[in-house]
Order: structure tokens, then sequence, then C-alpha cells
């Protein structure tokens, strides 16, 4: 069964190709590398032994679009990874965010509409529910106003993709809401490649260690959490990618018709920064410089996921450890580093 993905050179992508090709699905990948490398997709082949098939352009291009999908014939189902996803940057470019998260997707939804392509699964993320009055937060919380450019281009994806449903009454969709990412492949040849400095956690923890920064800036510790610093749900990379595949089996097998569905990805334990930055001296042994800084403008408080829904109705679990998810983005950055300078 063939199965494009979109975004597959990415970081969440590239993990969830190699659970396509283990689960025995044909990958179809479009990528314009704008955030990715093309030497990922040797990272994949050296997990799996296959390649995927890799088709290079920006699907804001309609043109280019109705060519891949002239190309390509019998696809089955979209799982639509490529955005642009850096918080800070969409509050400085804005237009650049809106045009590339929207209409990427409006041309993907206009194709999968003439190509009789009947599922999707989009990336979603817990940026919806801003700061949720209770948590943990269950896919029932009320999204809250987007507190960022790329925030909102979640929800009103969301929103374009459910009326296209109303509209299509052969298309499915499930959105999944992830929380905070992080790790890497075990088998340490894929991981997160952020260009420049990163904005997230693990991988300035990673540079930290390695030399890369001079130390890690920890956001604020005045909050209200027991040591002071944001809580957040981090889902190890590999347990996310493999929710992909349960979201598209759930809509395979229950012959989905005409339905939008949302699953919250989390572990559903919250950390907090600190923690993090304990974790991940405890388990490499490596003393991190870090220095406490003013807060981070939109950063919310705490925030972690009631996963029960994914867990019952997609049957799917995060298991791997806080600890295990460090170590193997701690793995990465060593083997992507050496790679570089050799
Ligand atoms: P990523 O940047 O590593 O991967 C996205 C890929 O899409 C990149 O390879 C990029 O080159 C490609 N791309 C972007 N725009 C494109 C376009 N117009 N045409 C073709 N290719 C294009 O990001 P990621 O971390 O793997 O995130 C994947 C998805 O998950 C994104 O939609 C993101 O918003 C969402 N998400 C990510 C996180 C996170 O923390 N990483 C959290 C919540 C949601
Ligand atoms: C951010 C986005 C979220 C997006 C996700 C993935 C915001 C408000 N949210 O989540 O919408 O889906 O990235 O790209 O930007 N921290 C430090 N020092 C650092 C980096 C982070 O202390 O150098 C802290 C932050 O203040 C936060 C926690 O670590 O408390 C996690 O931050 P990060 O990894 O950036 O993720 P989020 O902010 O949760």
């Amino acid at each position: 069964m063939k199965v494009l993905v979109t975004g597959g050179t990415g970081y969440i992508g590239s993990h969830t190709v190699i659970e396509l090709q283990q689960a025995g699905y044909e990958v179809i990948i479009i990528d314009n590398l704008s955030n990715s490398n093309i030497e990922v997709l040797d990272g994949i082949h050296k997990i799996t032994g296959q390649y995927p098939i890799f088709e290079k352009f920006d699907i804001c291009n309609s043109q280019d679009c109705n060519n891949f999908f002239s190309k390509y014939k019998g696809i089955t189902a979209v799982i639509h990874f490529a955005a642009y996803k850096a918080v800070g940057e969409s509050v400085e470019k804005p237009l650049m965010y809106y045009y590339n998260n929207l209409v990427s997707l409006l041309n993907l939804l206009d194709k999968i509409l003439s190509h009789n392509i009947n599922y999707l699964v989009y990336s979603s993320s817990c940026t919806v529910y801003g700061q949720p009055e209770s948590l943990p937060v269950a896919e029932n919380a009320p999204v809250q106003e987007a507190k960022s450019p790329y925030g909102n281009t979640k929800q009103i994806s969301e929103e374009i993709i459910k009326d296209t449903i109303h509209a299509n009454k052969k298309i499915s969709c499930i959105s999944l809401r992830y929380f905070n990412p992080i790790g890497a492949h075990p088998n340490g040849f894929i991981g997160e490649l952020p260009i420049g400095e990163p904005n997230n956690l693990v991988p300035y923890i990673t540079q930290t260690a390695y030399g890369i920064r001079e130390y890690l800036r920890v956001f604020g510790n005045n909050y209200n959490t027991h040591d002071g610093t944001c809580i957040r749900d981090y889902i190890d990379v590999v347990d996310l990618s493999k929710a992909h595949i349960a979201a598209l089996q759930r809509m395979l097998v229950h012959k989905n018709i005409n339905n939008f569905e949302v699953f919250n990805l989390g572990a559903g334990k919250g950390y907090s920064v600190m923690e993090v930055v304990q974790c991940f001296e405890k388990v490499t042994g490596i003393r991190l410089k870090y220095k406490i800084l003013n807060r981070r403008p939109g950063d919310i408080e705490r925030v972690y996921a009631d996963p029960q829904k994914a867990n019952a109705r997609l049957n799917w679990k995060a298991t791997t450890s806080l600890d295990n998810s460090l170590l193997s983005a701690w793995n990465w950055e060593k083997y992507y580093r050496k790679k570089l300078n050799c």
C-alpha cells in the first residue's frame, strides 16, 4: 500500500518513514529540504535497508503537485508533516508561516480530492490548548486563542480539514496533537537536525553538552511549579512515529468514512526544565552549564497530556523513558557531529 509522507526527510517524518517501511508500506516522500537534508535518506536506508521514493519540491507549488500526482498513481493515504515550525520566527515572519503552512495544506487537500485519496493523518500540536484550565489536558479541552502565527496555522489547518471533510463525505482525517517530541532513533542514524541555533530544549541541551553552545539558557525559574521551571510532556520521537501507523491503521481497518478525529500524543507525565537537565546529567555523566534567564515570552507554565483516548482507540502508548530519549538524543548529537567532521 502506497503512503505519501510530506515533510518525510524532517525530524518526525523521517522516523515515521522508518516505522511505515518496517510495517510493510511503500513510502513516497515529498520534501523541499527547506529544513532537512537529503542525507536523511541514507540514514533511513541504513536502518531499514530500503530507500523511500523521494521527490523534491515545494507543496505550495500547485503545478508541481499536479505533476507529482500524475506520476504516482494509487496512493492510499497521506501523512502531512510538511510545515514551518519555529514559533519565534513565525512571530517575526507571520506571512511566511501562513503562506507555507496553509497554502501547502490547501494544495494537498485539492489533490487528495481530485485523486480520490480518502485518508489523511495531520501533524497538529498541543499548542492549540494554550494554558489549559485543568491538567492533564484531554482532547475535549477548549482550543484557545493562538499565541503565535505558527500556533494559529495549526488551528486554522484543523478547521480547513474539518470543513473539507464536511463537504466531501469519503474523506477522513486523524489530527495528531503532539506534545514535546524529543530523542532520536536508537540505531543512531537519524535524529533532529536543527538548522542554526535550536529553539527547543533538548537540542539546546545536547549542543551545550557537545560544546557548541556555551551554556543552556533556562527561561525562568519563578513559575508556580515545584522547582520554578516550566513543565512539559516530553514524548519520544519513535513512540510518536508509531502512533502515525496506528492512526493510519485505525482509518483503514475501520474503513473510517467522513470522520475527523483528534488525538493527544504525549506520555501523560510532566517534567520540569530542571528535571530534564538533571536527567540528562544522570544518563550521560556530563555536567551541563546553565544560566537562569528571564521567562521566554509566550511560554506556558505547564502542560501535559491525558493520552487515554489514544491509548484506548489507537491501541498506542508511549513506552520510552525520559532517560532513554535523552540518551538517544545525545548519541545522535555525537554521531552527527563526528559525521560532519569526517
Ligand atoms: P521538520 O522541520 O524537521 O520537518 C518538516 C519538513 O517539511 C522539513 O523537512 C521541511 O523541509 C519540509 N517542508 C516544509 N515546508 C515544505 C513545503 N512547503 N514543501 C515541501 N516540504 C516542506 O519538523 P518536524 O519537527 O518533523 O515537524 C513535523 C510536523 O509536526 C510539522 O507540521 C510541525 O508543525 C508538527 N509539530 C512538530 C512539533 C515538534 O516539536 N517538532 C510539535 C508539534 C507539531
Ligand atoms: C514549542 C512551541 C510549540 C511547538 C514546539 C515544537 C512555544 C510557546 N511553544 O514548545 O508550539 O509545537 O515548540 O516546536 O514556543 N527552554 C529553555 N531553554 C531553551 C529552550 C527551551 O529553558 O533553550 C524551556 C522553555 O522555556 C520551555 C521548555 O524548555 O519551558 C520546552 O521548550 P521547547 O522545547 O521550546 O518547547 P515548547 O515551548 O513547549
